[in-house]
């Protein structure tokens, strides 16, 4: 039998020693997703190329969905392309360690290029990122994050667009990992794991 889910109203929902609390909800993830393909589409100008979002994987795949298809709402098309980088490890840490595990496909030379992240937190994948790809010489490079945790950063990034400002808490759902469980939970939620 799978894990058995207890949900009281306004606690969260409880598995075994460990307990999902909402942070952010699925509404209202959908409605800035909504905002931030409008800041995207109208700050880019239109081209006869689409735009190459460039989501991280693996934290980035609902976001990333999401984002492509309401921009493609807006009349954008996008060129989807992904990247692995990780610097955790099944921790609630960072290592501090920035390791290029799948690099893009395709080249970005002079091509509108967003980078779809889930989360910035000690700014060290980011700002690696952001390094690393300017050396190609794309048109443009942006980074849109869907969450951001000002409180924990040490390398400091320029966000081009941000969904949300959360606490220095460790969250997981809608893309967001703790040992790679509850990435398909609808919502984004602070991990609550008891002594
Ligand atoms: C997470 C997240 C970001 C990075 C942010 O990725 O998706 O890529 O950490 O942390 P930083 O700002 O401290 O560098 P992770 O390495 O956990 O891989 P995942 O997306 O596969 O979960």
């Amino acid at each position: 039998m799978g894990t058995s889910f207890f949900r009281p109203a306004k606690l969260g929902i409880f598995i075994g020693s460990m307990r999902l609390e909402e942070l952010i909800s699925e509404n209202d993830v959908k409605l800035k997703i909504r905002e931030l393909a409008e800041q995207i589409s109208n700050s880019i100008p239109e081209s006869d190329q689409p735009i190459i979002l460039l989501g991280i994987l693996k934290g980035s795949v609902h976001f990333l969905s999401d984002l492509s298809r309401t921009l493609w709402e807006l009349g954008r098309e996008c060129q989807l392309e992904f990247m692995q980088v990780s610097s955790w490890h099944g921790a609630t840490s960072s290592s501090g360690v920035v390791q290029i595990k799948k690099d893009i496909d395709s080249s970005i030379e002079n091509r509108d290029v967003v980078i779809v992240e889930d989360i910035l937190d000690t700014g060290r994948t980011l700002s690696h990122l952001r390094d690393l790809l300017g050396t190609r010489h794309p048109k443009s490079l942006q980074i849109c994050t869907l969450l951001s945790k000002p409180d924990a950063r040490i390398v400091n990034v320029e966000c081009d667009y941000i969904g949300f400002q959360i606490p220095d808490k460790f969250v997981v759902g809608y893309g967001l990992d703790f040992d790679e469980r509850y990435r398909n939970l609808q919502y984004i939620a602070v991990f609550h794991q008891d002594e």
